[in-house]
């Protein structure tokens, strides 16, 4: 999709498919008139009454112009009230819009100038946060669907053009070029989870990562880790989870360093790469497994989002690590009552269950970030079922060691528009972990998903630590919001958000 703004012109000349007009409740007819003329625009008020169209953020329509304006069609949507267009409420109020857009099948399309003086959205915002929605509406599945089966493919939205009037137009240029970067990344995820495990493996999982590299112009260094390399290093967590399947274990890492240098602080993503999770011996039900293609959400976001942070040259190091493997059933699976005797951070485990593996890739890899320097960790993760008694498919749960960088991290998730709450670790659940003939156990028992979050804090230590268990958020069998039915690319934009904190706060 290509993207431009300009400066000054005129709406009622802009020969698009759509043109999309929006307006606050206090000036309905008003702003509607300076944005389309006295003609088109008295036409559209009296529509927007007929309709019951009041300008509150998430109301939308389409207007006809039959000839009074150059385009094709009018899409007048709702920015609520002044005082109150930040961020978040813009990207509420340009939801429905181009849903429309998609809807029309409009492959030009403008925004008429916004009436944005006096309002606390800026205009960087305003620019990123156009291009955020238009890129993630815009999204269409990476399917398997044949012109021979009857295919056509789908009219998509070729060109955005903004027209501006604000002070500062280089800023909402500026604004349209990081939103692009940040929606490309967020679809790259999306497309990564949807990809069946039968073609996204371990190991093209780490070729996807070294493709990240290349685009990155040497900015992110990849170092792959394969079967020989880590049972050298001793990841025997990883590796038995590993054992039933024939697609051999990859440990994955990228580190980008900014084009200005290295940084003290070391911000370090992980996640979890499952490539699938059939449950292992403990095998799942047919329905429990259905989607377990999805277990690497975790891994996808963080490979997209360190990708995005490379693309957007944010002054911070970060390094991202996927020990990216299957589960599965087979004679040489690991079994239930197993002892891992030496995993990576130097703790035994029992093997409780064969379906809390997760958990134990994490533990390898937040070890292994640890080694390589990592200053702050946050792992993303599609670690229980039970967190959706949380958060259902809408809020993740996010659990900390450190009050205040679990603050930074939600804080992060409100910039990114991703619903995100923490969960308490209460000290009482830790014991839930207790094994009788290893250092720890594998599953603990309720509440499932604090004591799969108290497993992962045993191996992390003093190091500042956020989890956040996408197993609710990073796939749905509904569309919501910005995100289409199926996989959502959670969790990437909320890192990016992170790193461009972490370097505000590291000053550089
Ligand atoms: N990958 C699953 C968690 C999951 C479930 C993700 C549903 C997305 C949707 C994880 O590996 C798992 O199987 N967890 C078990 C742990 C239990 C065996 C201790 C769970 O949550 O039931
Ligand atoms: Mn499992
Ligand atoms: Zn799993």
């Amino acid at each position: 999709m290509k993207l431009k703004s300009k400066n000054f012109e005129s709406a009622s000349a802009a020969k698009v498919d759509a043109l999309l007009v929006g307006c606050f409740e206090s000036e309905l007819r008003t702003g509607l008139e300076a944005a389309l003329g006295a003609e088109c625009g008295g036409a559209c008020a009296r529509q927007a009454q007929t309709v019951n169209f009041t300008g509150k953020t998430g109301e939308c329509f389409v207007h006809f112009p039959d000839g009074k304006v150059e385009a094709k069609q009018v899409v007048v949507f709702g920015l609520g009230s002044k005082q109150r267009l930040y961020a978040s409420e813009f990207r509420k109020a340009l939801t429905p819009a181009f849903r429309k857009v998609r809807e029309l099948k409009a492959c030009e399309v403008a925004v008429a100038p916004l009436p944005t003086y006096q309002v606390p959205l800026g205009s960087h915002d305003l620019g990123e946060t156009l291009a955020v929605c238009a890129g993630l509406i815009d999204y269409e599945i990476n399917h398997f669907k044949t012109a021979r089966g009857g295919h056509k493919p789908q009219q998509r939205l070729q060109k955005l053009t903004v027209l501006t009037n604000v002070g500062f137009p280089k800023r909402v240029r500026e604004g349209l070029e990081s939103g692009k970067i940040i929606a490309k990344a967020v679809n790259r995820a999306r497309d990564l989870t949807n990809l069946p495990a039968n073609i996204l493996t371990p190991r093209r999982l780490a070729e996807e990562a070294v493709k990240v590299c290349a685009d990155s112009g040497g900015l992110i260094q990849p170092n792959i880790l394969r079967r020989k390399a880590i049972e050298k290093l001793g990841a025997d967590a990883l590796l038995a989870v590993s054992a039933g399947s024939p697609q051999e274990p990859y440990l994955i890492e990228l580190t980008y360093t900014p084009p200005s240098g290295p940084t003290d602080k070391v911000l370090g993503f992980v996640g979890k790469s499952v490539m699938f999770d059939s449950g292992g011996l403990d095998l799942k039900t047919a329905d429990g497994m259905r989607t377990m293609k999805r277990d690497m959400a975790g891994g996808a976001a963080v490979l997209s989002a360190i990708a995005a942070v490379a693309a957007l040259r944010l002054p911070i190091s970060v390094k991202a690590v996927m020990a990216a493997t299957e589960n599965m059933p087979d004679g040489n699976s690991y079994k239930p009552g197993d002892v891992i005797v030496k995993t990576l951070g130097g703790l035994s485990v029992e093997v409780d269950n064969t379906d809390a593996e997760g958990r134990l890739t994490l533990a390898d890899a937040i070890e292994y970030a640890k080694r390589q320097g990592v200053t702050e960790v946050v792992d993303l993760a599609t670690l229980t079922g039970s967190i959706r008694e949380f958060g259902g498919d809408v809020v993740a749960g996010a659990f900390g060691n450190s009050g205040e960088f679990t603050k930074t991290v939600l804080a992060a998730a409100e910039r990114a528009g991703e619903l995100m709450a923490e969960v308490p670790m209460f000290e009482e659940f830790r014991a839930a972990n207790h094994s009788d003939i290893a250092d720890l156990k594998n599953s603990g028992g309720s509440p499932g998903s604090v004591t799969a979050a108290w497993f992962i804090r045993e191996f992390v230590g003093k190091t500042p630590w956020v989890h956040l268990d996408i197993a609710g958020v990073s796939y749905r069998t509904r569309e919501l919001g910005l995100d289409p039915k199926h996989s959502t690319g959670y969790g990437v934009r909320t890192l990016i958000e992170l790193a461009r904190i972490s370097s505000e706060l590291s000053g550089k």
